[in-house]
């Protein structure tokens, strides 16, 4: 299973590198939009520094803007990128032409069975299901990725599902009961799952009982 960390924070490059068994990092405007630098500089300086995948998701409104956009960035990264495209008409085109070129690709904002069908036969590499914006407006995410994966074994896809918008423990524990291809967990919720009282309380114990010992 491939992981990433939903951030464009170079703090949190460093951290993907020191820790070293992450695959990268994705971003969407939002995540560029927190960082406060131009997005294009800063994908240059993620790129300088990262080892791993660099995921940037297009902005252009029409397939031929989408794909001059994914080639910038392509063509401005040492890195191995995923170029994201939000589902439209427009992107599908943009998926087709970007993965013709051997660059990997994402359709992302990807809510339905048949737009997970579109993206796999545009040639998508992955499709990102938004796990915490289903379940958000009452549905159940788990089961559509479910369908999802039912849906490409049965028309012959291999496109990767990669499971975006996690919020919870409770979603990873769902994942992984039928697999998932990939996750990304924002820095928070990465940090957020790394917690257990019964760790924190262990640990404590522990360092008391050292405590008493070490000096004898
Ligand atoms: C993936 O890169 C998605 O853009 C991201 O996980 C969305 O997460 P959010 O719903 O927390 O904004």
């Amino acid at each position: 299973m491939e992981l990433y960390l939903d951030t464009a924070n170079l703090k949190h490059i460093d951290l993907v590198n020191k820790l070293g068994f992450m695959d990268g990092i994705t971003t969407n405007p939002t995540i560029l939009s927190k960082e406060e630098s131009a997005p294009f500089e800063l994908i240059r300086e993620i790129d300088e520094k990262l080892d791993g995948k660099i995921w940037y998701q297009v902005t252009g409104a029409t397939a031929d803007k989408a794909v001059e956009e994914a080639l910038t960035v392509a063509n401005m990264c040492s890195n191995k990128v995923v170029i994201k495209f939000p589902f439209t008409l427009d992107n599908l085109e943009g998926i087709r032409r970007i993965s013709e070129k051997g660059i990997e690709t994402n359709a992302t904002l990807v809510y339905s069975i048949p737009q997970a069908i579109f993206a796999a036969k545009a040639g998508a590499t992955y499709i990102s299901p938004y796990l915490g914006r289903i379940d958000d407006t009452g549905g159940s995410s788990v089961q559509f990725i479910n369908d999802i994966y039912l849906a490409y074994e049965n028309l012959g896809f291999d496109t990767k599902i990669i499971g975006a918008s996690i919020r919870n423990s409770q979603h990873l524990v769902d994942l992984s009961k039928n697999g998932i291809d990939a996750l990304t967990i924002s820095y928070a919720n990465f940090e957020k799952m790394l917690h257990n009282t019964m760790t924190d309380a262990g640990m404590e114990q522990f360092q008391k009982d050292w405590n008493k010992i070490k000096d004898l």
